[in-house]
């Protein structure tokens, strides 16, 4: 289902972001808290929740950077740990395929993302067209790791054909909000996500797979020239 929101049938990448962000209000139930992912799309749906802040009780974020802005306006933030549901978990993707299997993790956020994700009953995946893609493998797989195991993961996907590569801030290896590193993996075509994702998260030192087929989309709200499509799994 297509649901045309303008006139004008051509957005800029940032306008279609902020469709989707728009449009994933109509799965936030008043009166409760709202998990929140992490990433450039999602800010445009954390600038829309500030429209109905006053009718939810508040948000669990996947980072550090969602948690400062939902502080900023006044959202109040909940650990993890203080829910044991959430209706929905609202978030980004740097790639989704047919089934709602994502790759995630662009912003270095997966391991806090599937912790919040796993909480909720329903995915709502925010996306612009250009994630929407038939097989999971073109964008690098980001894997959060523990720094002493870094080299030992990176050479068990040079095993596999791919290429692993630190991910680096400021010249210097990135550190995510748990202290860990990112190995971003080129090369892979991941035919069977499911598998894929139960495989590499037992490899010792792995802290998360970017691969969410465990913690796949139920709904993804895809920005499209024509408007906002939403694609149900
Ligand atoms: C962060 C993520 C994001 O959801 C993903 O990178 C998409 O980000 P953006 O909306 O900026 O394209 O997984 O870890």
């Amino acid at each position: 289902m297509t649901t045309p929101t303008a006139s004008i049938a051509s957005y800029s990448q940032d306008e279609l972001k902020a469709l989707v962000g728009q449009a994933a209000l109509a799965y936030v139930k008043p009166g409760e808290i709202v998990g929140v992912g992490t990433g450039s799309t999602v800010n445009k749906f954390i600038e829309a929740l500030d429209g109905i802040k006053s009718s939810i009780a508040g948000a669990v974020s996947s980072s550090e950077a969602s948690t400062e802005r939902l502080k900023a306006l006044g959202i109040r933030v909940f650990d993890a740990n203080e829910v044991s549901s959430l209706s929905v978990y609202i978030d980004g993707a740097d790639e989704i395929d047919g089934q709602g299997f994502m790759v995630k993790g662009g912003g270095a956020a997966l391991t806090r993302e599937k912790i919040v994700a796993a909480l909720a009953r329903r995915f709502v995946c925010i996306a612009d067209a250009s994630k929407l893609v038939d097989k999971l493998g073109r964008f690098p797989l980001p894997v959060e790791v523990i720094p002493m195991a870094v080299g030992q993961i990176a050479r068990r996907f040079e095993a596999m054909g791919a290429k692993a590569t630190l991910r680096l801030k400021d010249g210097a290896a990135l550190v995510t909000d748990n202290g860990q590193h990112i190995l971003d993996v080129q090369g892979l075509e991941i035919a069977e996500p499911l598998a894929f994702e139960s495989e590499v998260n037992q490899w010792p030192g792995v802290v998360t797979v970017g691969v969410f087929a465990h913690q796949k989309a139920s709904v993804c709200l895809l920005g499209t020239p024509e408007g906002v499509k939403t694609l149900e799994y």
